[in-house]
């Protein structure tokens, strides 16, 4: 059994908006990335999964059991950062962790002290006048401060500044080494990248790939540039490789008498065994990064950089 399922999830909000059909698992002791921009439908799964909203169709589930209908036994057992930090108003930093600890029923004081020193976190002062920065720190805080098997996070770094991002992203490492089951929502590829066992992309509402994140880097199709030592190197390889079983020539750049080609590993021996015949000016490997994985799905976003808005 799953520790998280999602089956076929649909809510639309008219218009196009909502999520539609949308399922995955997570099973215990992994790292699930939900990567996608804004308004892609993250936080309508996630609120979904953590009972607050009723499926139009479809259903999630924790520790088998229904996510709406078991809502407060979930809130108990599952560490969750919500994507909007919404805190109660006219208490101070440590009456809601007070707050958090009765509604979790749980109270780990050497956990809570662990966290407040790692997240450089007060807790001292009233919520309304905290700044975003230490609002999302709290809300960390408090997702983690009972230990919990299971966590769910809404985008837990946005707010951030870098340096907390990385200390949240080291954590999370942490976390994943000391067995817990996680679901980390985001729009940012590094922390997916750096953190995930699994991935799921979504757009539009609708999961669009869906995949095990070692089998990417690990792919046995790589890219590789070979730059040559002059024009006529370049068109006798452009000639003679142009409809090759062993290779494809993805990209040719003339000015510079180099191509980017594309080959299975199968194959690499006797690429570089042809190759040894061409004067060479560089051999380059092309590491296939996530964005650029991810890119292939986002073609139409002109103006990302790093994160899609
Ligand atoms: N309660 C709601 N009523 C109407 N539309 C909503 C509601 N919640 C979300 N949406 C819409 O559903 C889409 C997905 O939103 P959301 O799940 O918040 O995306 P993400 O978390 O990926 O940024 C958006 O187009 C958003 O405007
Ligand atoms: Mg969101």
């Amino acid at each position: 059994m799953s520790v998280i399922e999602v089956q076929r999830l649909t809510k639309d909000y008219g218009s196009g908006r909502g999520v539609f059909d949308v399922s995955f698992s997570v099973e215990e002791g992994e790292v699930f990335g939900f990567l996608g921009p804004n308004g892609a439908g993250k936080s309508t799964t996630i609120r979904h999964l953590m009972g607050f909203s009723k499926p139009q169709s479809g259903n999630t589930r924790i520790f088998g059991k229904d996510t709406f209908e078991n809502y407060c036994d979930i809130l108990g057992k599952v560490g969750y950062i919500p994507g909007e930090i919404a805190l109660p108003t006219g208490l101070t930093g440590w009456e809601f962790i007070r707050m958090m600890q009765n509604l979790q029923k749980c109270r780990n004081d050497e956990r809570l002290e662990y966290l407040l020193n790692l997240f450089e976190l007060n807790p001292e002062g009233e919520t309304k006048r905290m700044s975003l920065g230490v609002k999302r720190k709290l809300a960390v805080v408090t997702a983690f401060m009972n230990d919990p098997q299971v966590l769910i996070l809404d985008e837990p770094t946005s707010g951030l500044d870098p340096v907390m991002q990385e200390v949240f992203v080291e954590f999370i490492e942490q976390e994943k080494e000391r067995g817990k089951t996680i679901l980390l929502s985001s729009h940012i590829f590094g922390e997916v990248d750096a953190t995930c066992d699994k991935i799921a992309i979504i757009k539009d509402g609708k999961i669009v790939s869906d995949f095990v994140a070692n089998d990417l880097k690990h792919a046995s199709e790589k890219k590789y540039k070979i730059g040559f030592a002059d024009s006529s190197v370049y068109e006798k390889f452009l000639r003679t490789f142009e409809h090759a079983q062993i290779l494809d020539i993805i990209e040719k750049n003339p000015s510079n008498y180099a191509v980017t080609i594309a080959t299975d590993d199968k194959y690499i021996s006797e690429v570089i065994n042809s190759l040894s015949k061409y004067p060479l000016k560089d051999f380059t490997h092309i590491k296939e990064t996530l964005e650029d994985y991810f890119m292939q799905y986002y073609k139409e976003d002109k103006d990302y950089g790093g994160a899609l808005h």
